[in-house]
């Protein structure tokens, strides 16, 4: 078999795995749902959820990855031929998202440019970001100028591109995001701000709070779309797998905990103790929090380090996105990476426009009653993504074996409770999974 190139160790694994799992489902999705479903409360359930229904299908990812050799679509044709449909859906959903994640994208960079050119107060204009994103051609040339910065990486290869720019981005971002952190605490009535967002609110616990933390383990654990079966298979065969999801989790919660202490105590502060600003959708990041730095002493660096870390995240998921096409693309049709990459990145940016154009020209434009780029996210990740998770774990618990799976782990290592983590692949995640796209898709 040619030799596949892969990560170099165990910490070039994990900062690329990290680098997929932090992005802006941490950042903006998770503050917003700690904020509405019961503070402190959901935060412990969330950690729960990762430790428990997050692990076991991040590991069973990873093994079957390592396993296949190949990118996700070869790998489940390889194991069972009957599941290469699991590998298909997990080929395309990354190319769906990959289209308008990089429209978000292009709006981050725009921002950070902005904040750069010292246009804050411009950036705090009522209706800015809306006449925005609503303009036709702006856009979309951000959305090609961050999925190029994309490209550039992915040229570079596994090694040198993605493990590399991950080794300098990921540690980057977590420096920043304490520095801003400790700024938004120690902004006048920010404590107030941390109070809420820490102190568990029990009468907000609902059935709904659970399972929308689990549908925030597999978001923002890039659960469920072969980048974690793709980055399995380039992770060597001496680095454990356990160990290395726990890592993965770590830094990825770390951030999303610590993206709550950027935004709700700097968002309350300067509201009067007002959270109706982190909900504001989208408009957190680009109405509410530009507002903010506008607020505060030396807001336009604060303001222009916080848009730089959430290029980082939004970059490092990008990637990850695209290398499972273009892994693809070359184990599939034997193509060169420069090859593959180029096609990737022409048909992404081609994909996205029309999620551009939904916001201004093509606003009429609806799939469904919604808007064309809702429905791809919907899809892509309510209807389409947890059902690859319910296969993946029917798959792994009652046809291929966790025997397996214990087998590929323990080239490096003891695997550790494998009853329990059989009970969980055959019965408790995809219940849980179930329970989520039932009541997502009503
Ligand atoms: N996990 C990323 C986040 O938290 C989002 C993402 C989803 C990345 C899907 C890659 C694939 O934002």
């Amino acid at each position: 078999m040619k030799n596949r190139s892969g990560f170099s160790s165990k910490l070039g694994f994990v900062m690329a795995a990290a680098g997929s799992a932090v992005g802006l489902g941490n950042i903006w999705r998770f503050p917003n749902l700690v904020a509405n479903y019961g503070g402190g409360l959901f935060v412990l359930i969330y950690i729960i959820l990762v430790v428990t229904v997050g692990s076991t299908l991040m590991t069973t990812e990873i093994a079957l990855g390592r396993r296949g050799q190949t990118d996700a679509y070869g790998c489940y044709k390889k194991l069972d031929k009957r599941f290469s449909f699991l590998g298909f859906f997990g080929i395309l959903i990354p190319f769906f998202i990959a289209s308008y994640y990089s429209v978000v994208g292009g709006w981050i960079v725009k921002y950070l440019v902005e904040f750069v050119r010292g246009n804050l107060t411009q950036l705090t204009g009522a209706t800015y970001f809306s006449n925005y994103i609503a303009s036709p051609v702006a856009p979309v040339v951000y959305h090609g100028t961050f999925i190029i910065i994309s490209m550039l990486i992915l040229l570079c290869g596994v090694k040198q591109g993605i493990e590399k720019s991950n080794k300098i981005m990921m540690p980057a971002l977590l420096v920043l995001s304490v520095v801003i952190a400790v700024r938004s605490v120690t902004i006048p009535g920010g404590l107030s701000g941390l109070a809420f967002y820490l102190i568990p609110d029990f009468s907000k616990f609902t059935f709904e709070s659970v399972l929308m933390a689990i549908g925030q383990v597999f978001y923002s654990l890039s659960l469920a779309m072969g980048i974690m079966v793709t980055y399995g298979s380039y992770m060597g065969r001496d680095v454990n797998i356990q160990k290395s999801v726990k890592m993965t989790e770590l830094f990825d919660t770390c951030v999303a905990f610590l993206a709550g202490m950027m935004i709700v105590p700097a968002v309350f502060a300067i509201s009067g103790g007002n959270p109706d600003g982190i909900n504001a959708g989208p408009g957190l990041l680009f109405e509410t929090l530009p507002n903010v730095f506008s607020h505060v002493p030396f807001g336009g660096i604060f303001g222009a380090l916080f848009f730089l870390l959430v290029l980082f995240a939004a970059l490092t998921s990008m990637i990850s996105l695209m290398e499972v096409v273009i892994t693809w693309l070359i184990d599939r049709f034997q193509m060169g990476r420069i090859k593959a990459t180029l096609l990737t990145t022409v048909s992404v940016f081609a994909f996205g426009i029309p999620s551009s154009l939904g916001f201004g020209v093509w606003q009429d434009v609806t799939i469904f009653g919604r808007s064309i780029f809702d429905f791809i996210d919907f899809t892509a990740n309510n209807v389409i993504m947890p059902l690859v998770a319910i296969a993946t774990c029917i798959f792994v618990g009652y046809f291929w074996g966790v025997k397996n799976i214990f087998e590929e782990a323990e080239i490096s290592g003891s695997f550790k409770n494998k009853k329990y983590y059989t009970i969980m692949v055959r019965y408790v995640v995809p219940i849980c999974i179930a329970a989520v796209w039932i009541t997502g898709i009503l």
